[in-house]
């Protein structure tokens, strides 16, 4: 309904369109227009009126067309993870993401997001990037209330947070880790723009125990954004562990996940639960969305203590803020 047009098509009739109507301008047969159009009255996108047979669409489905949420979360869903659900069961049995054969040959889906096709490609970053991006306004706030000069963040991906953090304060110097492929990506990403020079990149494999963060120097602020979420309970810890050796008791780490106890909404929860099966399946076979009181402790293993915990910025995200013991 969405993708051959047919929602947009009833919203911006006069007052509504017939299954032959819809056919015609969709130029499909009436049967793919009768099925299509049942299927959206009984899921509830569209209703009926008996007395002309035209279609308008419903509340629910105004929300399908105007909700970028939820046209994000059903792109990445279509085209990230619908051919790789298919082996979910044997993803949960091994802890590996056997789904991810469905888009390329990688060990995680981290390493391939560089060369993904790309209509996925676009939906992955599209999913990742609408997320992060409605929490940077309030997250910067919050970060740049210590005024840190130097910055590092792990897991920079194309760079968008560190462009916003050198446009935000002309002080600040910006470290980027994340894996080779996206280095190249953020430099592409970042070149001429605003405080570019103020940004660097280091590619890095974190899986790797022995590679450490940059330990030339201390970071003021480390940040880490929809970061955690890509690695299981054993491998947050190790990572947090190397990002304290970076730190001294100025430092502060923040942690910007969505958790999913912490969701001001029921509806979001159940959006993050079911996000973790993506992690299952595609991303990496032993990560998900995690539980407030799961970080909580992994962050106190890995020799760090709890600040503040600020929630609701944005999409749902919360801000854990971490300094040494
Ligand atoms: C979900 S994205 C988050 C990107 C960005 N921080 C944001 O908030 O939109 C996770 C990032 O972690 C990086 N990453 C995943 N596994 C990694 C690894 N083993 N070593 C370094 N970076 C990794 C990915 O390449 C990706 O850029």
């Amino acid at each position: 309904m969405l993708k051959l047009g047919i929602m947009e098509m009833i919203r911006n009739s006069e007052d509504g369109l017939t299954i032959s109507e819809i056919a015609k301008k969709a130029n499909i047969s009436t049967y793919a227009a009768k099925c299509l159009l049942e299927a959206s009255l009984c899921i509830g996108i569209v209703l009926v009126d008996p007395n002309t047979d035209k279609f308008t669409i419903s509340k629910t489905g105004w929300f399908l067309i105007n909700d970028p949420a939820t046209r994000v979360n059903i792109n990445f869903n279509h085209d990230v993870n619908y051919l790789g659900w298919f082996n979910l069961e044997e993803s949960l049995i091994e802890g590996k993401p056997i789904g991810l054969k469905t888009l390329g040959d990688w060990p995680t889906v981290y390493e391939g997001l560089s060369s993904l096709p790309k209509q996925i490609q676009d939906s992955w970053f599209g999913f990742d990037h609408f997320y992060s991006d409605n929490s940077f306004d309030q997250a910067l706030e919050i970060v740049f209330a210590n005024k840190p000069k130097t910055l590092l963040d792990v897991g920079g991906n194309t760079g968008r947070w560190a462009l916003r953090c050198v446009d935000y304060d002309k002080d600040v110097n910006v470290t980027i880790l994340d894996l080779p492929q996206q280095i190249g990506m953020m430099k592409d990403n970042v070149k001429g723009q605003n405080g570019a020079d103020r940004i660097d990149g280091l590619g890095i494999n974190l899986l790797d125990e022995s590679s450490e963060m940059p330990t030339d120097r201390k970071f003021e602020a480390i940040w880490m954004s929809q970061f955690l979420d890509c690695f299981s309970e054993e491998q947050i810890v190790s990572i947090l562990r190397r990002a304290a050796k970076v730190m001294d008791c100025d430092s502060r780490l923040y942690i910007m996940e969505t958790l999913w106890d912490r969701q001001r909404f029921e509806p979001a929860a159940l959006c993050l639960t079911l996000t973790s099966l993506y992690f299952t399946a595609i991303a990496n076979g032993n990560s998900k969305m995690y539980h407030s009181e799961d970080m909580e402790r992994l962050v106190k293993e890995a020799g760090l203590q709890i600040e503040q915990i600020h929630d609701y910025l944005g999409q749902g995200h919360s801000i854990i803020v971490c300094k040494l013991k």
